[in-house]
């Protein structure tokens, strides 16, 4: 079968799909995206992801290109199409195609292109797995709160890990403290058992995994604060963790080489895990049933 993608307006296969030389988003990475993970075929928590798209679209003025609601039909078609069980959506919308010059265009026809893809079902198992992170200087911008398709101090970041054999890289600030991951949060257990993740501003992007998170911290009477670390302090953690709409609940045992945890993946990250699983299979069916 192959696959199909969402291209202003069509749908076409995906070898086929493109955008116009002058698409904004080519040129000037003008332009916001949402990962939205695919769960026995529902959206897992597309209302968040639809908030913070609204809000990435509204700081950037780059107008909806279609009504919230049509975008919600189309992510399902593009989902049903491609015959996504488990997996992602991957929405991208741009301030569309104009003459090259730096400055907005009088008008716009924002561009909006959908994709799906198929990933490994949710695995309660990858708890008991941990993974290595490294870490490298903050060199993004400082509007990193909006969702913006201009990833490339990203990508620098995650092909340092791969060399390194890790799984994702931090960001670490002037003051010396970790802002988040590369397309992740950041999260540790402090010596004294206390969740701590950086609060949100405008130096790191608020994930909808970690908006969840806690609110199931909250919900089952988990202590949280919400400060920034250092990397000495993560080093020294109980227990240390990333958060993504990919990733879900990922213990990290390493980072810069150096045991965390004693290398060995957290009791906290198992249980927050534990009750993400629950968190995704009370996601309404594309039925509109609950699936349980
Ligand atoms: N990235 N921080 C950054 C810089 C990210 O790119 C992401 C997600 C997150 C976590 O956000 P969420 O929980 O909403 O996925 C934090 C997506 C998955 C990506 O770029 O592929």
């Amino acid at each position: 079968m192959s696959r199909i993608a969402y291209v202003n307006g069509r749908y076409i296969p995906h070898r086929q799909a493109a955008v116009h030389i002058e698409d904004r988003g080519y040129q000037f990475s003008d332009g916001v995206y949402e990962v939205i993970a695919i769960h026995k075929g529902t959206l897992v928590d597309e209302e968040g992801h639809m908030v913070r798209l609204d809000r990435s679209l509204n700081e950037l003025e780059i107008a909806w290109p279609v009504a919230p609601q049509a975008l919600g039909v189309i992510l399902r078609q593009v989902v049903h199409r491609n015959r996504i069980l488990n997996g992602i959506v991957y929405l991208q919308i741009t301030r569309g195609v104009a003459p090259r010059n730096h400055a907005f265009p009088d008008h716009h026809d924002s561009a909006l292109v959908v994709t799906a893809r198929h990933m490994p079902s949710f695995d309660p198992g990858q708890a008991k797995r941990g993974v290595d992170v490294v870490t490298t200087p903050e060199i993004r911008w400082k509007r990193r709160d909006i969702k913006s398709v201009s990833l490339l101090p990203n990508c620098l970041g995650k092909e340092k890990a791969v060399r390194a054999g890790a799984y994702e890289t931090w960001f670490v600030d002037d003051e010396g403290m970790v802002t988040e991951g590369t397309s992740s949060n950041a999260w540790i257990v402090t010596t004294d058992g206390k969740l701590k993740t950086r609060h949100t501003d405008n130096d790191i992007l608020n994930g909808i995994t970690r908006i969840a998170i806690l609110k199931l911290a909250s919900e089952n009477g988990i202590d949280f604060v919400e400060q920034p670390f250092s990397v000495e302090e993560a080093k020294k953690a109980k227990e240390a963790f990333i958060t993504s709409t990919t990733s879900f609940v990922k213990p990290v045992t390493r980072i810069d080489g150096d045991k965390v945890g004693g290398g060995k993946p957290g009791q906290l990250a198992a249980k927050l895990l534990d009750y993400y699983a629950g968190h995704l299979d009370s996601m309404p069916s594309p039925s509109g049933k609950m699936v349980r």
